[in-house]
């Protein structure tokens, strides 16, 4: 029996992710401020900001079930692009607020999973973005916080291999995507994110991918018999 947990369950491609591994009877953990319409038994859904410094920590680390599950996966794919704004005109908070989702509360669960399910396989995957190595004005905090989440991946990677643990750690960048997030980016003002023209433009010309395909290509990613310790990967 296989246990996923996975954030951001609620929309977009954490969603597609939570049904296609219901659907093949795995036991999801879905965490994220809003749950889902569900009544599967085998979803757990936690309300969780992740946004706010670790609030969640200690009620994740009591509930999460210890059974003897063939393998655990853990997937950071909670995320926000927001801040969008250039520097000037960013709000301190909101800057430290969109660091604790996309890589605090990753290290804190990446954390959690090496300890709790220590004699376990597991594999980890944190999504990216081609933001991570690219930089885009208006994204300093998407595109800094997801390079710090890669490098991050790639240090568990080495801790595990020295280790010699079964645990496989996946740096995913799915591409565009067909998503709410992709939906508020095209409604944003040009002088609030100089780069909206561009977002229109791949949506009209039907350059986004859909979150479904990308969520089955990743579970094909982690299903991998040759994984290394570390991949970073590009749909
Ligand atoms: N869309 C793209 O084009 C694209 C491209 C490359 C990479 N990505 C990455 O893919 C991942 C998923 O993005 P998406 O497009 O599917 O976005 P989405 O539809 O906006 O979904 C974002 C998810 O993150 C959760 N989330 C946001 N703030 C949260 C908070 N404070 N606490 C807990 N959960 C929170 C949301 O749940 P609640 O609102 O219920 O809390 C939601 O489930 C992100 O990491 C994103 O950076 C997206």
């Amino acid at each position: 029996m296989e246990l996923v947990l996975i954030t951001g369950h609620s929309s977009g491609l954490g969603l597609e992710l939570a049904n296609a591994y219901l659907e093949r009877e795995a036991t999801v953990i879905g965490m994220a401020r809003r749950s889902i319409n569900s009544k599967n038994p085998r979803l757990y859904q936690f309300h969780f900001d992740l946004s706010r410094e670790g609030n969640w920590e200690d009620k994740l680390r009591e509930s999460l079930p210890r059974q003897d599950w063939s393998r655990v996966v853990l997937i950071n794919c909670a995320g926000t692009i927001a801040p969008t704004q250039p520097y000037g005109s960013m709000e301190g908070l909101q800057i430290s607020r969109a660091f604790e989702l996309n890589v605090t509360a990753p290290l804190r669960l990446m954390n959690i999973a090496v300890a709790v399910y220590k004699d376990r396989p597991l594999r980890i995957v944190n999504v990216s973005s081609g933001a991570a190595k690219k930089p885009y004005q208006g994204w300093s905090v998407y595109c800094s916080s997801k390079a710090a989440l890669a490098m991050a991946s790639e240090v568990l990677a080495a801790e595990m291999e020295t280790a010699e643990r079964d645990v496989r750690v996946i740096s995913y960048s799915p591409g565009p995507l067909d998503t709410p997030m992709q939906h508020e980016l095209r409604k944003k003002k040009p002088e609030d994110f100089p780069q909206v023209e561009r977002f229109v433009q791949m949506f009209n010309e039907g350059k986004l991918v859909s979150p479904k395909e990308a969520a089955l290509d990743m579970m094909k990613q982690i299903d991998r018999t040759d994984l290394p310790y570390y991949l970073d990967y590009r749909l």
